[in-house]
């Protein structure tokens, strides 16, 4: 099993002193927990690919306190990252910038590229602060499983890593993952939507920028669509059918729905909330509950309500339905 401690100066400081060791340390952040290594460590970043059984051309994000400390990985600090860093840093908005010949290739699957974001969470802050330098992070769970917003997801997902040491920071406040966007494309491209909207980027940057769509050869993997799932299939349902898929099926299913709905024996309801940002911290443990069930399926309630939360969850749940 991994170590899992509770945060405090002291299993901060151990935490940073393993990173400094080449070891890795999963650590919370406002959107999920990573799974850190030292960017400038090789062998470091192989045992995050190794750990998660993720493909080694699958670029990690490099986590930094600030601009400062970003301009240590990349070629060139452009304007309109400082413009963007400036507005949304710390928070839950990866830019992708030209990588630096200083940090190794397999910080960025071999790409010339990398991403860098400052996170928000004050733990994954006092971890970078302790480390004095760029920690390169995947989200800490097994490659294409949903992403873990608990501590207890990282165990669930890791049982065996022994050496791996968990930083408990409790649930994460976003709950999905950090909008990416691709700063060396022009004009730029959201590879990958959050809670940091395509308006709000725009706006910051003055200029309009692009959403790319999921396609299964895509530049950035983690938008290709099958990817975050549960391992129960699941389907996406429009509200007004979920009675009739429950009802003709023997098989138990789990259902998220959105607000209270009768659900027949012997299937089962997890409730989901009809706020957009209340139904994101949720999600992701409640597509691991539903999988704990043993259920045959999934159904998840297709949500309907416009805006770009709404948006993200939409393209995070049509990417956990599109592997069944
Ligand atoms: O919120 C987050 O972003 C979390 C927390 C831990 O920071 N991290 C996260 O990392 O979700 P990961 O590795 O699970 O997802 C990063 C996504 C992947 O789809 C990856 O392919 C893409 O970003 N990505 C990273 N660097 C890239 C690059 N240089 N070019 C294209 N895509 C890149
Ligand atoms: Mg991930």
């Amino acid at each position: 099993m991994p170590r899992r401690l509770a945060v405090n100066p002291d299993t901060i400081a151990e935490a940073a002193a393993l990173l400094k060791d080449g070891a890795i340390v999963a650590f919370p952040t406002e959107t999920v927990y990573g799974l850190g290594a030292d960017t400038f460590n090789e062998a470091a970043l192989r045992r995050v690919f190794a750990l998660k059984g993720r493909p080694e051309d699958n670029p990690l994000i490099a986590h930094v306190r600030d601009a400062d400390e970003a301009r240590l990985v990349v070629v060139e600090w452009i304007a309109q990252a400082d413009a963007l860093a400036t507005q949304f840093w710390p928070g839950p908005l990866s830019l992708i910038l030209s990588r630096h010949a200083n940090v190794p290739a397999l910080a960025t699957g071999g790409r010339d590229t990398i991403a860098v974001r400052s996170p928000s969470h004050p733990v994954a802050r006092a971890l970078l602060n302790a480390f004095d330098g760029p920690i390169s992070a995947p989200s800490a769970n097994r490659s294409g499983h949903v992403s873990p917003t608990l501590a207890e997801h990282v165990l669930n997902d890791f049982p065996g890593a022994d050496d791996l040491l968990v930083l408990d920071g409790g649930p994460s406040e976003f709950g999905i993952e950090s909008t990416v966007l691709d700063l060396t494309q022009s004009p730029p491209v959201i590879l990958r939507p959050g809670s940091v909207s395509a308006e709000a980027i725009a706006a910051a940057l003055g200029e309009p920028v692009t959403v790319g769509k999921p396609v299964r050869q895509s530049s950035s993997p983690g938008t290709s669509p099958a990817h975050y799932a549960p391992r129960t299939p699941l389907d996406l349902v429009a509200r007004d059918e979920l009675l009739e898929r429950l009802s003709s099926s023997r098989e138990p299913m789990v259902v998220l729905a959105i607000g209270w709905l009768d659900v027949p024996p012997p299937h089962r309801l997890i409730m989901m909330p009809g706020d957009a940002d209340l139904y994101a911290a949720m999600l992701y443990d409640s597509l691991r509950k539903a999988d704990t069930t043993k259920s045959r399926r999934i159904l998840v309630e297709r949500p309907t309500a416009p805006g770009d939360m709404w948006d993200a969850l939409r393209n995070r749940l049509g990417r956990a339905a599109s592997s069944t």
